[in-house]
């Protein structure tokens, strides 16, 4: 069993990742770890937090020698601004965040900010001052999960399973990136996006929504290659692939919607036209060792490389649409939480747009889900024992008379 919590607060001393279940013998360090943490604090539109932080985290446990042991890989990630930086109310961090009592007024947060968690948040918790849910909820927490990610992606490495993305909209303006996607370029595109037409008019509309005070939403896509079939089941809802990654995916801070392949599309369409014809099979596709690339290749992917919540073998294909920034410069309407009166919304730094660092948050999410289902599947204390068992797997898969044949 694969599973990760994470604890922290946005302007508290840091953040804690620990992921239990992956076997041993994996080679993980901190500088791969870095280069998804790095990943997620770019991108045009981000806002002065992400100047201040360098995102690092430390390896507490479950690595020795550079291998992990099968024990439980903990990871903290410090918060700069915590002993660096002040609050809006001008007091330091260390101050308004202290653990303990402190001497002096901590200025309470009133105006409750539509869009974001703090009106359920002080009503659920009891709360008279919404730092108390607006300090978790922040996606700061994201930077914890991006380092499990980061853990799950070099495991998943392992099996030749690669996890990409790319931002397909961003406030509107829709992508038109040619496939096969360059990935290399979408890492030197300040906005993550393939296509360098858009991508220039998507850093045009961020300009603007800066100058007006207000902020943008977008659309991600996460692309998984090299997947086995048959991970995920159909046998019970919960269990579903589909069911999982689309929770995962969902659990990300600011998503509204989720989709597969054709996803939305698909209620346009008819059946002739979307589902993908199973193509039939080439040498090219069994290795010389009797494992299978694709046993089942398609002629096109709207399924989105999921059927009956599993994987087909076809890349995995996970949009996720992200609402605009609820922190607007230009504060909305609002309530006081004291007496219920009119007010502006409460400000403090924040972004224009987070919608490329979505798309890196979206593979550290994919990239759990995968791993979890992988394990489920193929098992294995040691990578050495997983990969026999996928191995065994991928010779089974093929053409009934092609497996009888790898048999004998
Ligand atoms: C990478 C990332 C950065 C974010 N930055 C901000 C921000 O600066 N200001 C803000 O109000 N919301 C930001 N959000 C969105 C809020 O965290 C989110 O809207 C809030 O927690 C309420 O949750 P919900 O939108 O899922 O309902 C960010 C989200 C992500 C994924």
């Amino acid at each position: 069993m694969l599973r990760f919590i994470t604890a922290g607060e946005s302007h508290g001393p840091g953040l804690v990742a620990m992921l239990e279940g992956i076997p041993a013998g994996l080679p993980i360090s901190e500088a791969q770890i870095r280069q998804d943490l790095a990943r997620r604090q770019m991108g045009y539109g981000r806002g002065g937090r992400m100047k201040i932080e360098t995102d690092y985290a430390v390896l507490q446990s479950g690595v020795r020698h550079g291998l992990t042991m099968g024990s439980p890989i903990a990871m903290l990630i410090e918060n700069r601004d915590h002993t660096t930086g002040k609050g809006p109310d001008g007091k330091p961090w260390t101050h308004t965040m202290s653990k303990n009592p402190v001497e002096g007024e901590v200025t309470p947060i009133h105006r409750l900010r539509p869009g974001h968690a703090d009106t359920p948040g002080i009503s659920k918790y009891l709360q008279d001052d919404a730092r108390n849910i607006l300090e978790r909820s922040s996606a700061r927490e994201s930077a914890a999960r991006v380092a499990v990610g980061a853990v799950c992606r070099r495991f998943l490495a392992e099996f030749g399973i690669e996890i990409h993305s790319h931002v397909v909209n961003l406030g509107g303006v829709r992508s038109h990136a040619k496939q096969p996607i360059d990935w290399a370029a979408v890492e030197e595109s300040p906005v993550r996006c393939a296509d360098p037409v858009a991508g220039d008019a998507m850093m045009k509309a961020i300009d603007a929504a800066r100058e007006a005070g207000d902020s943008l939403g977008g659309t991600v896509e996460i692309v998984a290659t090299g997947l086995p079939i048959g991970l995920g089941t159909h046998i019970q809802w919960d269990r579903k692939l589909s069911t999982r990654l689309a929770a995962a995916v969902a659990s990300m801070n600011a998503v509204k919607g989720v989709e597969f392949g054709a996803g939305f599309d698909s209620s346009e369409v008819r059946g002739s036209q979307l589902h993908d014809v199973i193509k039939p099979i080439g040498e090219w596709e069994q290795n010389p060792d009797g494992t299978w690339r694709q046993p089942w290749p398609r002629c096109g992917n709207n399924s989105g490389g999921l059927e009956g919540g599993m994987t087909t073998g076809e890349p995995l294909i996970v949009r996720a649409v992200v609402k605009p920034i609820a922190t607007i410069i230009n504060p909305l309407p609002t309530v006081d939480l004291t007496t219920g009166e009119p007010d502006k919304a409460h400000y403090e730094r924040s972004d224009i747009t987070f919608v490329p660092s979505c798309g890196v948050i979206g593979e550290a999410m994919v990239a759990f889900t995968l791993a979890e289902a992988f394990l489920e599947k193929f098992g294995g204390d040691h990578v050495e024992e997983t990969r026999r068992n996928w191995k065994g797997y991928m010779a089974s898969v093929g053409p009934r008379a092609h497996a009888a044949k790898a048999k004998a």
